[in-house]
């Protein structure tokens, strides 16, 4: 099967000699039609250098961009303006014309495109509508909210029709309630209009609200990707533990709290409906160990329920040892904070 999206290699260096800034160091991935893929990363990681490649903002230094079978380095001026219209972006910071009005702003592209006016008039109805700014359309940009502002962004950008919606950190000045809206916005067009989605972000609750995969980024590579839940519950590269953490506050928190650990922290974690009880059971019963349950957290991504589980194991070394034995031959993604085996 071909991938909606291709990227193959893909380096870009800003400036030359000493100064230069390898903001992309090979960077491989797909996306396949109606996907939302994530990119999460820390600022400076690449990631907007990464998604500018991918509608030719910026141009790569080496490597292949193919969208829809057609790559994107080899296009010529108005192959590649009309392969842009197939693509929208929103921005972190919106970027609406703040001398026109909202609706003027939804009409900009479709001007740019040269459609004509009846058509631009039906149009930007049909897109105000759909984002729930019908009422707003005289209003200016600094009338706004920040949500109202990010919802005129989607309209723009979907104005001319496109099959993929980039967002660069389209939420990340919004506040958490705004953020969920935003979100459920952006999943809600997704099926309506059959997009496909790329969306980059530094939080990992924006990856677990509505993304399918994703790529996890550092210092202009991709450092670890996958299904989300995958990643979510048993991240293998630690800047992806980093931005698990985040959203389980756990060890860090306890022990910032002053609790001070009995025996040995260990974080389990499981997909799918796993019943905890039995499993504590067995540590106490079974080997004899103390498991004091410090954190349970039970969630879903897209339907499939995970959990996380943060215990302190107590008790004899050698109990301890062969409780830590009977979790890492469990079905669970097992994390051990102080291993007596690494010692
Ligand atoms: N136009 C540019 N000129 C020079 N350096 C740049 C430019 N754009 C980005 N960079 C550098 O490339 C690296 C990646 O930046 P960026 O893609 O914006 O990361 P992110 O979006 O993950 O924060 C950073 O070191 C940044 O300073
Ligand atoms: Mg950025």
């Amino acid at each position: 099967m071909t991938h909606l999206i291709e990227i193959t290699a893909l380096t870009k260096t800003f400036g030359t000699g000493s100064g230069s800034v390898e903001a992309l160091k090979g960077i491989d991935l797909y996306v396949d039609e109606g996907e939302i893929f994530g990119v999460i990363g820390l600022s400076g990681a690449g990631k907007s250098t990464l998604i500018r490649c991918l509608n030719r903002l910026e141009t790569p230094t080496s490597g292949r961009v193919v969208v829809a079978g057609r790559d994107l380095t080899t296009l010529n001026d108005s192959e590649l303006l009309e392969a842009r219209r197939g693509m929208g972006m929103i921005f972190q910071s919106f970027n609406l014309l703040s001398l026109r009005n909202v609706w003027s702003n939804v009409a900009f592209p479709l001007e740019m495109a040269g459609r004509p006016a009846p058509i631009i008039h039906q149009r930007v109805a049909e897109l105000l509508e759909m984002v729930g700014l019908s009422d707003k359309a005289k209003n200016y940009p600094a009338q706004l909210s920040g949500g109202q502002k990010q919802r005129v962004g989607i309209a723009r950008a979907l104005a001319n029709s496109p099959s993929i919606l980039l967002c660069d950190e389209a939420t990340s000045s919004l506040d958490p309630q705004t953020t969920a809206s935003i979100l459920s916005l952006i999943e809600d067009l997704k099926e309506r209009l059959r997009l496909t989605v790329v969306l980059i972000t530094h939080e990992m609750k924006v990856i677990t609200e509505i993304c399918d995969r994703v790529a996890v980024m550092e210092d202009g590579r991709i450092v670890e990707t996958g299904q989300v839940i995958e990643v979510f519950t048993a991240p293998k590269h630690p800047t992806s533990k980093s931005f698990v953490e985040v959203v389980l506050s756990n060890r860090e928190h306890f022990l910032e709290k002053g609790y001070r650990p009995k025996g040995i922290l260990v974080r389990v974690g499981y997909i799918g409906a796993m019943v905890v009880e039995p499993l504590v059971y067995t540590l106490v019963k079974k080997f004899d160990v103390e498991a004091n349950i410090l954190q349970a957290h039970v969630d879903h991504i897209k339907g499939t329920p995970y959990g996380t589980l943060l215990l302190d194991l107590a008790g004899d070394t050698a109990c301890v040892a062969l409780a830590l034995d009977y979790l890492k031959s469990s079905n669970v993604n097992l994390e051990v904070f102080d291993d007596p085996d690494s010692h």
